[in-house]
């Protein structure tokens, strides 16, 4: 029995359509695999800490091989909870719309919570740094009012993609998949037929991990 965490992180709940070709993924995951379960995260309803003060100094603590003070230890159990649950998980699908062509910020707190030395990546001189959350597939939903795609000369102000498969690589993801809903602001039409292409490779991609 598998856990498939779904992390969302459009504040637009039924309106998202990032969330609605994560969810056609969700959906037909179950079906095809009956005995798994699934989990949803909204980052929008989550209590994330806040990344300053003493937890912060922990994270410094650990990257100059000092050992934790009581406070910063303290502070510290909230970080290992967070990637403790992530890490509980055995696959996982992320959904997020393109804000500022990146990430929204809600997303960036989670990922500056999650990537943590000695929870989900290490460094040492000998083998540099290496990502600990290893053989585990990832699903990122994109959705962008434009198009970023090969051939639509935005190509480079993709750093929504390009920052997922960066961060995720680093704490040991090798096995991303990618659908993306674009463009969603070119008119109604243009959307539906994004959105009808981007559920059938949901759908797909569903029975296959
Ligand atoms: C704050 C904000 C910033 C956005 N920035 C961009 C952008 O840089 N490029 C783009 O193509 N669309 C941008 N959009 C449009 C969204 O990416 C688009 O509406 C997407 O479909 C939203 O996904 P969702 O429906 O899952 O929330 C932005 C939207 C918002 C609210």
């Amino acid at each position: 029995m598998s856990k498939l965490l779904h992390i969302q992180s459009s504040p637009r709940g039924e309106r998202s359509a990032s969330i609605t070709v994560a969810s056609k993924f969700t959906e037909s995951y179950k079906a095809a695999h009956l005995e798994d379960t699934v989990e949803t995260v909204d980052l929008w309803k989550a209590e994330l800490p806040e990344f300053d003060g003493a937890v912060l100094d922990a994270k410094y603590a650990i990257l100059n091989g000092q050992p934790h003070t009581a406070a910063q230890l303290e502070a510290w159990t909230a970080v290992v909870k967070l990637c403790e649950h992530f890490k509980s998980a055995d696959k996982y699908v992320i959904s997020l719309p393109m804000w500022n062509f990146s990430i929204p910020y809600k997303l960036k707190h989670y990922i500056d919570l999650l990537a943590q030395p000695g929870l989900t990546f290490s460094f040492t001189p000998a083998e540099g740094y290496k990502g600990l959350v290893t053989g585990k597939p990832l699903v990122a939903v994109y959705a962008r009012g434009g198009a970023y795609g090969p051939g639509s000369g935005a190509e480079t102000y993709d750093q929504q993609s390009a920052f997922i498969k960066q961060i995720f690589g680093f704490i040991g993801f090798t096995e991303i998949h990618e659908i993306f809903v674009e463009p969603t602001l070119a008119g109604l039409e243009v959307k539906e037929e994004a959105m009808a292409g981007a559920l059938r490779s949901a759908t797909d991609l569903a029975f296959m991990l």
